[in-house]
């Protein structure tokens, strides 16, 4: 069943590999390196990409076809290609579009490995970032110079989750050529689709919530067709390609991601007022908060704010650590997007190879607390996070 006219939830469910002569009702997992030829002139064609019989798991698969073609519907994109992690996603897209001497321009306020791929991997190519402030938007057009080839975002952003504006993003790239890429991982297509608003390339860690259970590590670039063939062209001879079986587990959960995304956001809208109304608490960041600085974009751009906060302890360092120390049910762990609620402290972990000066210009400090709000009751998680705030001596 693949009516265009189909809804979110309809096509998460639907969209799937065309079925096999056992006619099995869930899709079998295909675990196979490579695909055979009835004769000698269809394997030539197959390589010469005069069909789309399938040639070898590097290039593509049935299982990694499936979640292609379905994240293509979710996000509203012509193309994609699923990789290894979501890092391979990020790396890849940049490896294949951009030459020696080019420039990205980004937000500030990326995830701490794209940032490492920004200042320590790409200049080794003589690929040089910009980073641009997202609470100065006038600052951005003397970033640009002749050599900037693509802005890349994320929004909201970890973990300060900041929202950045879609539209004058959009704009600002018509307006100096540039190719338009979002990191839509903590939103999903599900709160939020990038491509509406005229990017050209969306990518995601399907490690988080696209799984949403922290079982499997996999990622997906869908956009332009023209952008995914350059690096479809690029992976199929690097080899960041997914596993069949993590396709297999991600295509599955997208059956699951719009009824687990409407709960985690209704436990983290309820966690995020919770927290704003207590005493030991200096400062909460939820993009579906009024207070939140962009609450007007976010609430524009997302249909719901997403399943992570952030907040800012009152107190030091230490008392980050008692409350993080005295948490009993969530968990310490540095994924997100689980059914499981998460706590962590991004300045001592997936943060920490910033330099103190980068993590202040992101506003990462050290008594940044980011939940991953989960799945459980949320008057149990409420409980769990009361009772470690209770705990901390303030
Ligand atoms: C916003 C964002 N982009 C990309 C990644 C990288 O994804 P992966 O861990 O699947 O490589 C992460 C991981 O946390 C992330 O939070």
């Amino acid at each position: 069943m693949t009516d265009k006219n189909n809804k979110f939830e309809t096509d998460a469910i639907r969209t799937q590999f065309s079925t096999s002569a056992a006619k099995e009702h869930s899709v079998p997992l295909y675990l196979s390196s490579s695909f055979i030829y009835d004769d000698a002139e269809r394997m030539r064609a197959a390589f010469a990409a005069e069909n789309n019989d399938f040639i070898y798991s590097r290039f593509s698969n049935p299982n990694s076809n499936e979640l292609v073609n379905k994240m293509c519907k979710l996000e509203g994109a012509e193309a994609g290609y699923a990789t290894a992690s979501g890092m391979a996603a990020v790396f890849s897209s940049f490896a294949a579009l951009c030459n020696s001497g080019d420039e990205i321009l980004a937000c500030r306020s990326v995830f701490g490995s794209t940032h490492t791929v920004f200042t320590k991997i790409l200049p080794r190519w003589n690929i040089e970032t910009r980073y641009a402030d997202i609470d100065d938007l006038a600052s951005w057009d003397k970033l640009v110079t002749e050599k900037t080839k693509l802005l890349y975002l994320e929004t909201p952003t970890n973990p300060g989750v900041e929202v950045v504006d879609l539209k004058f993003a959009y704009n600002f790239c018509k307006r100096h050529d540039l190719i338009f890429v979002v990191d839509n991982c903590f939103a999903t297509p599900y709160l939020q689709k990038p491509i509406r608003f005229g990017a050209d390339l969306v990518i995601h860690s399907g490690t988080k919530w696209i799984d949403g259970q922290g079982r499997v590590v996999g990622g997906i670039i869908v956009g332009r067709q023209n952008l995914i063939d350059d690096i479809y062209a690029f992976c199929r001879s690097t080899g960041p390609a997914i596993s069949p079986f993590n396709a297999w587990v991600l295509s599955k959960s997208l059956e699951t991601l719009a009824v687990r995304m409407d709960r985690h956001s209704s436990n983290a809208l309820a966690l995020a007022t919770y927290l704003e109304a207590h005493p030991k608490v200096e400062r909460v960041l939820y993009p579906f908060l009024k207070s939140h600085p962009n609450y007007a974009i976010a609430t524009q751009q997302m249909s719901q704010g997403g399943g992570i906060i952030s907040f800012f302890l009152k107190g030091s360092l230490h008392n980050g650590q008692q409350f993080l120390n005295a948490i009993q049910m969530c968990s310490l762990t540095a994924n997100i997007g689980d059914s499981r609620s998460i706590v962590t402290h991004p300045a001592s972990t997936t943060h920490a190879k910033l330099s103190i000066e980068e993590r202040m210009a992101v506003g990462i400090s050290d008594n940044m607390i980011r939940v991953s709000c989960g799945l459980e009751h949320i008057d149990d998680i409420i409980a769990d996070i009361d009772q470690a705030l209770q705990a901390s001596s303030l």
